[in-house]
């Protein structure tokens, strides 16, 4: 009994951070998927191996925590195995295109594919909603506070709106004649350490930090408008005041600000950092067909750019035997 899931990475478009603490924000979920295998096994262990980082791990059921890489993933399995009454072994294979440590969500399309692979090895049944509630709590372990918007958009895919209280909506926009253009400082970060910095400033100066807050939140949901209508020149300029934002918060860098700036100056409709920033990748969005030149400009000071569309597609199981 085996299974083979996938679930995409993401880009956060407006409001990373400020949806922590419970504003509106958006995500797209974009092509590069993080593939798992699950294989249901007789030894009562699970075992992970990570192509990507190279790695494997033996783990006890319930897996005791560790502070290794591939704990959250033995975690997640362990989840779906837990919600069937499983105590039979598990062997789970990690494939993934995505950049880990970059803002892409790489953690979240994990834990969903891990989920969703270890349920279909298992002939179990679970709603998008359990998939995406479990990989929740493999999440903690990750970040320590996470929102919620990674695992949502990874198992749903498309364009959604995200509120902590709330849940998602997902948006009706067409993205046909766009592009996200993504560039990677080469500088990786720790979302979880990060989101921390973040919160203690505004614990710090909570009456400097509300408005900055609500800013974004209303930000986020004009955006969501703008998206629906199609007016990419005023989302574009939205990205650019969230950005600004990101900036005022403390988590750009100077690698961030001088690959937002060169894409802006290129021709770019709108830059910012994404993700939890201190590194990781810059989003632009680029009208199709023009996003020649803003990919030249940003390879001078990238070590890697990548040019995705937005995908439908949220976790999938694409084989079960
Ligand atoms: C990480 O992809 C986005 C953050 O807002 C953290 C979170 O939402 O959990 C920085």
């Amino acid at each position: 009994m085996r299974a083979l899931a996938s679930a995409p990475g993401k880009v956060i478009l407006f409001g990373e951070h400020f949806v922590v603490e419970d504003q509106p924000a958006v995500a797209v979920a974009i092509s590069l998927r993080a593939r798992v295998r699950a294989e249901l096994t007789g030894d009562s262990v699970i075992r992970v191996s990570s192509r990507n980082l190279k790695a494997t791990g033996k783990y006890s059921i319930p897996p005791a925590e560790e502070k290794d890489p591939l704990y959250p993933v033995a975690y997640a399995a362990y989840l779906a195995m837990n919600k069937a009454g499983e105590t039979r072994g598990v062997n789970i294979e990690v494939d993934s295109e995505i950049p880990p440590g970059a803002g892409m969500g790489s953690s979240a399309a994990v834990a969903v594919a891990t989920v969703a692979a270890t349920a279909g090895a298992l002939g179990l049944e679970l709603s998008l909603d359990e998939v995406s509630k479990l990989a929740l709590e493999s999440e903690k372990i990750v970040h320590g506070k996470p929102s919620g918007i990674d695992n949502t958009i990874a198992t749903f895919g498309g364009a959604i709106a995200y509120r902590k209280s709330e849940g998602f909506v997902k948006l009706n926009v067409d993205f046909s004649d766009l592009v996200l253009v993504l560039a990677d400082t080469g500088k990786p970060r720790n979302t979880g350490e990060l989101v921390k910095r973040v919160l203690t400033l505004k614990a710090a100066f909570p009456s400097v930090f509300e408005p900055l807050y609500y800013a974004a939140g209303r930000l986020a949901v004009e955006a969501a408008k703008l998206m629906e209508r199609g007016d990419w020149e005023a989302v574009g300029s939205l990205m650019n005041v969230n950005h600004g934002l990101l900036s005022a918060i403390g988590v750009s860098t100077l690698e961030l600000e001088n690959l937002v700036y060169s894409a802006r100056r290129a021709g770019a409709l709108g830059a910012k950092l994404t993700g939890a920033g201190g590194g990781g990748f810059i989003v632009a969005l680029c009208k199709k067909g023009e996003e020649t030149t803003v990919v030249q400009e940003l390879e001078r000071a990238s070590p890697r750019v990548l040019v995705s569309g937005v995908s439908e597609r949220g976790v999938i199981v694409e084989a079960k035997s």
